[in-house]
C-alpha cells in the first residue's frame, strides 16, 4: 500500500477499532500500574491498544519502524525510511481518574517528513487527522486557518510540572500575560486546542516523541509553530520541552524565555 489516501483510510479503521475496544472495556476493572511516579500510569488498555496498532502496522507494512510508548515498538535511532509513532492512550491519568479527556495518537513520517497525523479524543468522539498538503480535519470537516492571537488575547495551556514552577520568571511572565491558564492533562488534546484556535499556546516540559509527533504534523500543516523553549526545531527521537502556538503567541513566548 503506497497511496497516502489509501493508508489514511486503513489507519482510520485501526484507530476506530482500537477506540471501540477502549469504550467497551472502560468500565471494567482496569489493571493500573505506576511507571516512574504516582502520576505516570499505565493500564492494560494502554498495552492492548498499542499491541493492536503495532500488529496492524507489522502486518500491513512489514518494513516500517515503530516508536511507541509502551515497549512494543523498535529501537529507532534515525528518522530515515518509514516510521510510525504511537501513543496508545495519551492522558492516562485522565483515563484512569476521569474516564474521559484522553486520546489515541498516531503519526507517520517518511524520511523525517510528517505525512499523516491522528489525535482521536475517544470519549468525545472527535477524530482529528492531518494529511500533509491536504489540510487538517475534525470529524472530516476542515479546520479553519489558525487565528494569530497573542497571549493577552487568549487562553494558554501549561503542563502541571511547569505550573509547579510558577516562581520561575519565564513561567511567571507567561501567566501574567495570558487571559487565562488551562491544563487539560493530555498533550494531544492540548495541541488540538491550539490547532483549533481555542487556546493560543501550549507550553510543556518533558514530553516524549509520541507525545508530540502527531502535533508536529498538525502544526506544520496549519502554519503553527512547534519548537523547544530556545526556538529550535524539536528532535523527534528525544524527550523535549515544547511550545506549540500560533505564530504571534509563539514569538511572544520565545521572547519571554529569552528575557527571563
Ligand atoms: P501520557 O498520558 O501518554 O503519559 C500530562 O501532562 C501529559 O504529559 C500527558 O500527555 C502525558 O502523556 C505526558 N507525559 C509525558 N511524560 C510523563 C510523565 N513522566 N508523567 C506524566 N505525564 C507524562
Ligand atoms: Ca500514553
Amino acid at each position: 500500500m503506497n497511496n497516502i489516501d489509501e493508508i489514511h483510510q486503513t489507519v482510520t479503521g485501526w484507530i476506530r477499532e482500537a477506540a471501540d475496544h477502549i469504550r467497551s472495556e472502560i468500565n471494567e476493572q482496569l489493571s493500573v500500574k505506576v511507571k516512574t511516579t504516582p502520576n505516570d500510569l499505565v493500564t492494560n488498555l494502554d498495552f492492548e491498544t498499542e499491541k493492536f496498532i503495532v500488529s496492524k502496522i507489522h502486518a500491513t507494512f512489514p518494513t516500517h519502524k515503530i516508536v511507541s510508548e509502551e515497549g512494543f515498538g523498535d529501537d529507532v535511532t534515525d528518522m530515515s525510511d518509514s516510521i510510525w509513532f504511537i501513543d496508545p492512550i495519551d492522558g492516562t491519568l485522565n483515563f484512569v481518574k476521569q474516564k474521559e479527556n484522553f486520546c489515541i495518537m498516531l503519526a507517520y513520517y517518511e524520511n523525517g517528513i510528517g505525512k499523516l497525523g491522528y489525535i482521536y479524543d475517544v470519549m468525545k468522539d472527535k477524530f482529528y487527522h492531518v494529511i500533509r498538503g491536504e489540510g487538517a480535519y475534525c470529524n472530516n470537516k476542515q479546520i479553519k486557518p489558525i487565528l494569530k492571537r497573542g497571549l493577552s488575547e487568549g487562553l494558554t495551556a501549561l503542563n502541571s510540572k511547569l505550573v509547579s514552577q510558577h516562581q520561575n520568571n519565564a513561567i511567571k511572565n507567561i501567566l501574567s500575560n495570558t487571559l487565562g491558564l488551562r491544563l487539560y492533562g493530555s498533550a494531544g488534546i492540548e495541541a488540538i486546542e491550539v490547532i483549533s484556535s481555542r487556546t493560543v499556546a501550549y507550553v510543556a516540559s518533558n514530553l516524549k516523541p509520541w507525545d508530540f509527533a502527531a502535533a508536529n504534523i498538525f502544526a506544520e500543516e496549519m502554519n503553527a509553530k512547534l519548537t523547544d523553549f530556545n526556538n529550535q526545531p524539536i528532535d523527534l527521537l528525544k524527550p523535549c520541552k515544547i511550545i506549540i502556538a500560533n505564530q504571534k503567541a509563539h514569538e511572544e513566548i520565545i521572547n519571554i524565555f529569552k528575557q527571563s
